[in-house]
Formats: structure tokens, sequence, C-alpha cells
């Protein structure tokens, strides 16, 4: 895509014509016009990673930003709040299934590039109830490549060679490694477990499928767990991080000894980044932080943070840790070969889990709010029904 082309230019003018024309006049209408031109759909931008990568996008690129989402649990706008009044953000509320809003949506945008986001991401939920695992990754992914394949089909030649499709995918769906096997790599056959892994590989293995018949010009990546603000209570991380800060019991899995490699969310955006403008059309790019952790060291170290930054050290949160029945199907390792997107497009995670660690959990001690409001409801629903049996 050529956000590479005239980024500086499109940027220069647009802050020129915002600056000399406050309160939207027909300059900076213009400039606007002149941006939608340039304008990225991201899917799920309302999410933890969209909306840290919305966040990013705005302040480096000069593109405007639709964000399309259905707002499900995991949506929260308040993440956005910093740029919902910036005139080069828009936010759309809807289903990516909604093949009419889907098309109206790219014909009256004519987006240079689509960001795919949006599904249903957490494995527990996919094991209580796969249905809108499905509905979303599977019938939403397909919905939303039937519209671009009818959008890229009206695009004239130079368009087409600029557009975009970044579907966004993860690890899990090349399966569980033992101990000594090697990382995944781009090339390791697909075998996922989880009915949300599944629903994943079926979107990645629909999208390559829409490049090679259709010549749609895709790009997926597979990336590792994130972690880091905006991340909903559901999953591990920010789970225990709450858990510790109000004294509750740490449910860890099993026995604790299950690896997962952990990815700061920061880096994982930039990597989408780097591979929107830098990819080969048609290409896979595996993403992690070189970084494999058993689960029982996860939660030991943020006992630990939780104890020195809110200086109530005695006793340990550590006595809080809680083993409780596995997950069923459990994978037992994944790890991730990221030497692909070094070698091609020399991105490197820049956090180490040390550093990335930390600035999460200050991040939790310091948005209280944002955790109050996230916690309510359906939340309490959910840890109810999933941690009693
Ligand atoms: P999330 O659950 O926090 O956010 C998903 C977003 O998609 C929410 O805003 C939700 O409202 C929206 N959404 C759900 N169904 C929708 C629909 N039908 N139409 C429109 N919007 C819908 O997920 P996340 O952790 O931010 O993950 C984002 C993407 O990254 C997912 O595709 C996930 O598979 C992938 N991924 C996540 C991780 C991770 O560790 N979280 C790792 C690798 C890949
Ligand atoms: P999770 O954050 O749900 O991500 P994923 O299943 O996509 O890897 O879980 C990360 C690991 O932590 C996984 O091995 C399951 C484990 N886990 C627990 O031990 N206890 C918990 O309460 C949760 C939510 C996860």
């Amino acid at each position: 895509m050529t956000t590479g082309r005239f980024p500086s230019f499109f940027f220069f003018l647009y802050n020129e014509l915002s600056r000399s024309a406050p309160g939207g006049s027909a300059q900076s209408s213009l400039a606007i016009f002149l941006l939608m031109e340039n304008t990225i759909l991201v899917t799920g931008g309302a999410g933890f990673i969209g909306s840290n990568f919305i966040l990013r996008w705005m302040e480096s690129d000069p593109a405007s930003v639709i964000n399309l989402d259905k707002l499900t649990y995991a949506g929260n706008l308040h993440n956005l709040a910093t740029v919902a009044n910036d005139k080069r953000y828009e936010f759309v509320h809807g289903d990516i299934a909604d093949r009419p809003l889907l098309s109206g949506l790219l014909g009256r945008l004519k987006p240079r590039a689509i960001v795919h986001f949006a599904a249903e991401s957490h494995v527990d939920r996919s094991i209580r109830g796969p249905g809108d695992f499905i509905r979303t990754n599977v019938d939403g992914t397909f919905a939303l490549l039937e519209e671009v394949r009818t959008y890229y089909g009206s695009l004239s030649e130079s368009e087409k060679t600029d557009f975009r499709l970044l579907h966004v995918s993860t690890d899990e769906v090349y399966g569980s490694l033992g101990s000594e096997d090697p990382p995944f790599s781009e090339n390791t056959p697909y075998a996922p477990n989880s009915p949300y892994a599944a629903s994943k590989a079926a979107s990645d293995h629909l999208v390559r499928a829409y490049h090679h018949t259709y010549g749609i010009p895709t790009l997926t990546t597979n990336c590792s767990n994130n972690y880091g603000r905006f991340q909903f209570p559901e999953k591990l991380i920010p789970l225990i991080v709450l858990n510790a800060l109000s004294g509750k019991p740490l449910p860890v899995y099993g026995d604790g000894q299950n690896v997962r490699d952990w990815l700061y969310v920061e880096d994982h955006c930039e990597a989408i980044r780097t591979v929107l403008h830098r990819g080969r059309v048609g290409q896979t790019y595996n993403i992690g932080g070189w970084n494999e952790k058993r689960n029982i060291d996860i939660v030991e170290t943020i006992c630990d943070i939780v104890d020195e930054m809110t200086g109530s050290r005695k006793p340990s949160r550590r006595g809080l840790i809680t083993f409780v029945k596995d997950r069923p199907g459990h994978d037992r390792r994944y790890a991730m070969d990221a030497g692909k997107i070094e070698r091609e497009l020399g991105w490197r995670p820049g956090e180490t889990f040390e550093t990335g660690i930390r600035k999460t959990v200050k991040w939790y001690l310091d948005n209280e709010e944002w955790v109050r409001d996230v916690t309510s409801g359906s939340y309490r629903q959910w840890i109810e029904t999933h941690y009693s049996s």
C-alpha cells in the first residue's frame, strides 16, 4: 500500500489546513476530502489490540481510520476517547457479517487497506459456547472477503496495486508443541485444538484462498499471546493483576506448567504496521516476543510486582495462587519463530517481558475507572460461572 507514497505531504497539508481553518471551514473540508482518499478500515478496533493499533496509527500515519465494531462485551469505546473527536477518525457500530453494511462502507470510503481484527478471541468462552466463534470468525470473515472481492473488482489498476487486506491471526492455529519441539514457523502445518483456534484457522484458510483464487492482495499475521493496556480481564495477565490487587484467589489451570510466548501489545501493533506497509502480498508472517514463559512464572512475577508497587509485601500475594481444574484440551506449549519478519522487514520486539509487564501492571493500577467500567455486569457473571466449577 502506498501510505508511503505521499504520507509526509498529506500530513503536512492536513496540519496546515486544519491550523489555518479551525472550526470546520472549506479548507478543513478539503483536508478531510484529501485524506479520505487515504483511508483504512479497521474491524474490531474497539477491542484490546485494535484500540491500541488505532491509537498508535493516529499518532504516526496520515491515513484516516474507520473503525467498524459490533461492541460485544470485549469492545470498549472508552479506549478510544482521545481520538473520538479527531477528524481523521470515524466509528461505525456494526457487524462484519452484515454484508449490506460492508458494501455501503467500502463504496463510500474507498479504503486503501483493511486491517481485520474483529473476532471472538477467548479460548475458554469458545469451549463453553463455540457458536459465536463460528459466526464471527468464520462467517464474518467470509462475509468480509466476499464484499472485498466485489470492491476490489471495482478498483482501477493503480488502486488495485495499492490495496491490502491484512488479516490478524494467532499462533494457536498451529496446535501444541512438546517441550523439545522447535518453535512454530510459517511452514508449520495447521493443527488447531480449541474451537477458537479452529475458527481462526478456518478464517486464515479463507484469506489464503481469496488470494490464490481471486488475487486479493492479502497479508496474514499470526501472533503469540499479547499483554498490555486495555486487555479485558478474562485473559490470564489482567485477571491475575486485578485479583492480586483485590486479594482474591489467583486461578492457575492444571499444574501451571503450560508455556506461552508473550508479546507486549504495542510491539504487535508496530509489527502489523510494518507488514501492512512493506509485507509481501500473499505472505504470512509469524510475530512473537522470543519470550516463552510458564504460566506459574507469569503469575508469581505479577504477584511480586503488585506487592512492590502497592508497598504491601506481607503476606506475599503468591499465597493467593490456587491451582484449579484444567481447561479441557489445554495446549501445552506455544513458541514462535519470528525470524521471517525480522529478516524480511526488520521488525523485532522493542519491549522485554520485564519492562512490558511492569508497564502493564502500572497501567491497571493507574486506571481504576476503566477497570470499574469493564468489571461490572456481564463480566461478574462470566467469572462466577466459569470459576465456580
Ligand atoms: P478482543 O476480544 O479484545 O476484541 C475483539 C473486538 O472485535 C471487540 O471490539 C469486539 O466488539 C469486536 N467484534 C467481535 N465480533 C464482531 C463482529 N461480528 N463484527 C464487528 N466487530 C466484532 O480481541 P483482541 O485480543 O483485541 O484480538 C484481536 C485480534 O487479534 C483477533 O482476531 C484475535 O484472534 C487476534 N489475536 C489476539 C491475540 C491476543 O493475545 N489477544 C494474539 C494473537 C492474535
Ligand atoms: P489466556 O490468557 O486465556 O490465553 P490463551 O488461552 O489464548 O493462551 O490464557 C493464557 C494461559 O493461562 C493459558 O495456558 C491458560 C492459562 N490460564 C490460567 O491458568 N488461569 C486463568 O484463569 C486463565 C484465564 C488462563
